[in-house]
């Protein structure tokens, strides 16, 4: 067995991981990163279409979820959105507002992963891929850990930087869980977030024929839910499982099983308005096609069909009218599911934050233990939010370990 002696061991090489051992290796440290997967960084290299949405300018608080949501505050605040834009054009790598202040690069999210390994690298610090922990123990103030490379590393610091359970294809794993439960250290409940909802089978077969029909949404929390109440305005795309699209991604990070989500398929428009003034003006046109002006045309069929709204504007009753209304602006539905880790952008939920220090990431009653990035109960809304934390908090974590 050979060993090895460092300051700061680092597990994964993910965004948070790599930023955190960036810093820590500027301020001198000896830190060594490793990492299962065979490349660093590869959920920055897939995500936003392989641009990258690698902040959002409008980034606080607010857009995050967790057991505490102001937890975020500290690192989010002294290293904000600015000072990763500050990196990006040192580095030289173009990028663009898209929508909503989300930010994207204008080349390859490639870049942003260059950027990381080349810091890492300026800093002096040691990154093995294809290298997992096979066993972790506390040694006084330090740690022993035998990695999967046969190589014992004694180091005074661990960084837990293994983000979440999506995308277990991509190596996710929910390490991190582990160790907190090794150092009894609560984890929240933790479920898929920034994911696709489907819907019963019955309810499927009505809907299937709208497969690929998509429309810009105001989708929100049933009235009755009590607690995590929220609305979003963006696209929302009928799919073969049910509906997807930035809308229900945003709103799936808020919805539970059993609650209904309710969708303004037109918003801002007064639908019962339009179709009155549609029949004033050419009663004798179809109402699906008056529907048609409204929202895309399979949906006005669908939707003139459920509401058994058939024939001519002229022959239709006000109480008709208002019911289609209704039918495009207060859609109260309730998926059955979601379609899982598989293809969540995120995990909901993770370490518990009232056992970490919020300006360190260091887990309050085990010494030279920090975890970072997705692994902790912090939680932003679709659009760059999740990455602006992994950089604040690998950052944070990266100014002491
Ligand atoms: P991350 O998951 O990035 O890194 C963890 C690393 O740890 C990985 O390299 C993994 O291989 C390694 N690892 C895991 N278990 C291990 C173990 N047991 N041993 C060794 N290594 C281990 N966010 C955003 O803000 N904008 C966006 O555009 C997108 N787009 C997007 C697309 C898709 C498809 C997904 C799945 C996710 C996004 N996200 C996103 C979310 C974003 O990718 C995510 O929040 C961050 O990558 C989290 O960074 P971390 O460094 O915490 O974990």
């Amino acid at each position: 067995m050979s060993r090895a002696s460092f300051d700061v061991l680092v597990v994964g090489a993910g965004a948070a991981g790599m930023m955190c051992a960036a810093e820590a290796g500027r301020r001198g440290r000896r830190v060594l990163v490793v990492d299962h997967a065979a490349n660093p960084g590869e959920k920055i290299r897939i995500s936003g279409g392989g641009r990258c949405n690698f902040t959002n300018l409008g980034c606080g608080p607010v857009n995050f979820l967790g057991e505490n949501p102001r937890f975020a505050t500290s690192a989010l605040r002294r290293f904000t959105q600015h000072d990763f834009i500050k990196r990006l054009d040192r580095a030289g790598i173009a990028w663009h507002e898209k929508t909503l202040g989300q930010l994207f690069c204008d080349d390859s999210a490639k870049q942003i992963v260059r950027m990381l390994t080349d810091d890492m690298a300026a800093a002096g610090v040691t990154l093995k891929m294809k290298t997992g922990v096979e066993r972790l123990s506390k040694s006084g103030e330090g740690w022993i850990i035998n990695l999967s490379d046969g190589t014992q590393v004694t180091a005074a610091a661990l960084v837990v930087a293994t983000g979440g359970k999506s995308i277990p294809k991509m190596g996710a794993t929910g390490w991190a869980y582990e160790v907190a439960r090794q150092f009894d250290i609560r984890v929240t409940d933790t479920r898929p977030a920034l994911v696709p909802l489907t819907f019963e089978a019955g309810l499927l077969e009505t809907l299937t024929p709208l497969a690929g029909v998509a429309v810009d949404a105001r989708v929100a929390s049933a009235p009755d839910t009590k607690a995590r109440k929220a609305a979003f305005d963006e696209a929302m795309l009928f799919t073969h499982r049910g509906l997807s699209g930035p809308a229900i991604l945003q709103i799936s990070s808020y919805w539970r099983e059993g609650e209904a989500i309710v969708a303004a398929m037109a918003p801002g428009r007064d639908v019962f308005a339009e179709l009155k003034a549609a029949k004033t003006a050419n009663g004798r046109q179809a109402v699906h096609t008056a529907l048609g002006h409204v929202v895309p045309r399979r949906l006005a069929e669908s939707l003139c069909a459920r509401e058994g709204a058939a024939g001519n504007l002229a022959d239709l009753s006000d109480a008709t009218l208002r019911r289609l209304d209704q039918a495009v602006n207060a859609w109260s539905v309730k998926p059955v599911g979601s379609e899982g880790y598989r293809t969540a952008e995120v995990t909901l939920g993770g370490i518990d934050t009232a056992a970490l220090d919020q300006q360190t990431l260091a887990a309050k009653a085990v010494p030279g233990l920090y975890f970072i990035g997705e692994a902790v109960d912090v939680t932003g809304w679709l659009g760059g939010y999740n990455f602006q934390w992994a950089w604040s908090s690998g950052w944070a974590a990266g100014q002491v370990c």
